[in-house]
């Protein structure tokens, strides 16, 4: 009797903790390529249907912090925890990690070579964990939609972008990770993906945005992360960083 009763109690508090638990939560996490220390104990948290802005200058971490999120073999996880909606990210593999809703859309954008724009929206649906149909993206993209038989790769910039969000959202995404989804983009096209973001955040999906331009990620963000040689420089709000000329000076040169 005794021991059923611990044995519940046991069950009961792990429930809980999970329960308390921030939607995405990032404690204290060390990470290598190879014998190279990069990401060297970052911490971090975002509520359901968040946007952080994760900052920091050129070779600052951002890019490795989201790696390790993902759970990619470089750069290797040596310590911390990674929780997502309960499920415990820094025990699985990349693979694992995408089925348990981790959706990372590159810098480089990896649209796949000789398949059409459908194509590469269905080969994202071929694993399990579906989300929108590919119909919902086209109604979201009406430009995708008007070169759905056109192939990835001769799409512009913006395009190809919208093509990257628009696989991760084929696919069953609890936290989207967008790794510079303007760079290389004219203003009005940032505008324009801009407007999607906030399209996609007003559905409730939680997003990370990584980008060299600060102030548009800030304008769409509700917290910042800034990153100083793989440490956390700073949490707060966005607007705190919008607001602070030091900080804005000291840690991304605007
Ligand atoms: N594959 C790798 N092997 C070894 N070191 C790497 C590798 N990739 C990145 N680094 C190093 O890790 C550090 C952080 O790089 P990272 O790409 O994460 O920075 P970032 O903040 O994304 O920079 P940027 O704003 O230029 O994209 C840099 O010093 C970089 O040289
Ligand atoms: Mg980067």
């Amino acid at each position: 009797m005794n021991a059923m009763n611990t044995e519940n109690q046991i069950t009961e508090s792990a429930s809980a903790s999970n329960a308390d638990r921030p939607y995405f939560q990032v404690k204290d996490i060390h990470a290598y390529y190879g014998e190279s220390y990069i990401v060297q104990g970052v911490s971090l948290e975002i509520p359901h249907g968040q946007i952080l802005a994760l900052l920091g200058r050129n070779g600052a971490g951002k890019t490795s912090a989201l790696r390790t999120f993902a759970r990619t073999e470089d750069p290797q996880l040596t310590q911390g925890e990674i929780w997502l909606d309960g499920q415990p990210l820094h025990k699985m593999k990349s693979h694992e990690a995408a089925l348990a809703g981790l959706q990372l859309v590159p810098e480089d954008r990896r649209i796949i070579q000789g398949l059409t724009v459908e194509e590469n929206l269905s080969l994202a649906q071929v694993a399990p964990g579906h989300g929108w149909a590919i119909e919902q993206v086209y109604e979201r993209f009406p430009r995708l939609a008007e070169r759905r038989n056109q192939e990835g790769v001769t799409l512009s910039g913006g395009e190809q972008q919208m093509l990257a969000i628009g696989r991760a959202l084929v696919r069953d995404v609890k936290l989207l990770l967008l790794d510079e989804p303007y760079e290389g983009l004219a203003p009005v096209i940032v505008q324009e993906i801009e407007k999607i973001l906030r399209e996609i955040k007003e559905l409730g999906i939680t997003t990370i945005i990584v980008e060299q331009n600060a102030v548009a990620a800030l304008r769409l963000a509700d917290r910042a992360v800034i990153l100083d040689t793989g440490e956390v420089a700073f949490t707060g709000s966005a607007q705190e960083v919008l607001d602070n000329e030091e900080l804005r000076h000291e840690y991304l040169a605007i």
